[in-house]
């Protein structure tokens, strides 16, 4: 019975150890900076306006824009940067997940973010 008992306490310390040196290695080396989706050279004309294009303009374009909401140049975009409502919609966190159909694939996802981030400037 002690026998098991110290083979049981044996496990947690070995456990912890192991648990301890992983946080360890966490710290000491931090996973790098990915850039996988290539989120670190996007600009609003190439990356961000052909999206939309793609995504958003059959239901945002010039002509009976849905919900009032047009995207397709600059200035509009910017308008729903500004007033908070763009990003909730893409990351399907706001009243109007956008677009309806299906999120976005995660990195178009991310190099719109990171665009944001970088204060969607009209590069
Ligand atoms: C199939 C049509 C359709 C597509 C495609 C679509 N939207 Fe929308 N979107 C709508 C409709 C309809 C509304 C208005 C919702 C309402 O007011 O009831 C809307 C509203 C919005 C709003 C306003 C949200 C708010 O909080 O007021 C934003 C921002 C938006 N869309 C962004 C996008 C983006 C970005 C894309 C592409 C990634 C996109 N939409 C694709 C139909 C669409």
């Amino acid at each position: 019975m002690l026998f098991r008992l110290s083979v049981c306490l044996l496990w947690a310390a070995v456990a912890g150890l192991v648990a301890c040196a992983s946080e360890n290695e966490e710290q000491l080396f931090p996973p790098p900076a990915t850039n996988a989706c290539g989120e670190d050279t996007i600009t609003y004309a190439g990356t961000v306006a052909p999206l939309f294009q793609r995504q958003c303009l059959s239901c945002h374009g010039e002509q009976f824009p849905s919900g009032d909401v047009r995207l397709d140049t600059y200035e509009h975009v910017r308008q729903y940067v500004d007033n908070g409502r763009l990003w909730p919609s893409i990351d399907y966190t706001g009243p109007y997940p956008m677009p309806p159909v299906g999120q976005l694939p995660a990195c178009d996802r991310v190099r719109i973010k990171a665009w944001i981030d970088r204060g969607a400037p009209n590069d």
